[in-house]
């Protein structure tokens, strides 16, 4: 699906045939723009891969904005967090090998890691994270605050609605004080706290108002 956002720029929702240098640029924004996060630091290829995983599920979405073919913003969420990282690294499991390999030099990074598929996995048993989750979104600083992470915000909220969903959980670092700004703008309620691969984290509840 796409839809116009001014003269040269527009939002798309991607699918597996979206091409692989768009994922590579989701990679790039994600590992400049959520660096506080352990999933910014895998070895190259990694999110771009996950991304474009998440592209192809049913029950997940990746949404960009793009300026003349370039990506200046994207998000991503899902209706089944809890299992997300499970089910990718099964279903490449050479290309994870690679990555595990490589992950075995930074003892420090596995830990994170390790400790967010748990916290993930934990799901609803333990930490009372919901499965229908806001991912991740980032906009490039050079186009920030034109209202591009708004028309992502919505487009995510179209697609959860069209899903039957009736709300869906956020968790924003405490250190993404611009994250955390957007959220409270957007209407988001703070449910609570929780640390998410050994960040110390706040937990936004944003329910979803029917359309006219
Ligand atoms: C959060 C983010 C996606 C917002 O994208 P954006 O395109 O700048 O958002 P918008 O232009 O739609 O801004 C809407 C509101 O967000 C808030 N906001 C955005 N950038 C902000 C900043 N640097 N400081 C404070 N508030 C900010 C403001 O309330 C803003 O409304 P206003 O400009 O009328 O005051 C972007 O700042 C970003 O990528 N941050 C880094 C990545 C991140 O933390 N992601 C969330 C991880 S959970």
């Amino acid at each position: 699906m796409t839809c116009a956002l001014g003269n040269t720029a527009r939002i798309v929702t991607l699918d597996a045939t979206g091409a692989y240098r768009t994922f590579l640029e989701i990679e790039a924004l994600h590992s400049t723009e959520l660096a506080a996060g352990a999933l910014a630091h895998m070895p190259p290829g990694f999110l771009a891969s996950f991304y474009r995983y998440l592209a192809t599920r049913p029950d997940c979405v990746v949404v960009v904005a793009e300026n003349e073919g370039h990506v200046t913003g994207f998000v991503a969420g899902t209706l089944q967090a809890s299992i997300l990282l499970k089910s990718f690294v099964l279903a490449k499991p050479l290309e994870m090998a690679g990555h595990g390999a490589k992950l075995l030099l930074d003892p420090r990074l596995l830990f994170r890691v390790v400790s967010l598929a748990l916290n993930l996995v934990a799901g609803d048993k333990q930490s009372h994270l919901d499965d229908r989750q806001l991912l991740s979104i980032a906009v490039d600083p050079n186009s920030g605050r034109m209202g591009i992470g708004t028309e992502l915000f919505k487009t995510l909220c179209d697609w959860f609605r069209l899903r039957g969903a009736e709300d869906f959980e956020i968790i924003a670092a405490t250190t993404q004080a611009a994250a955390l700004q957007f959220y409270h703008r957007r209407g988001a309620v703070v449910v609570g706290e929780t640390t998410l691969g050994g960040l110390g984290s706040i937990r936004f509840r944003y329910v979803l108002r029917p359309v006219g």
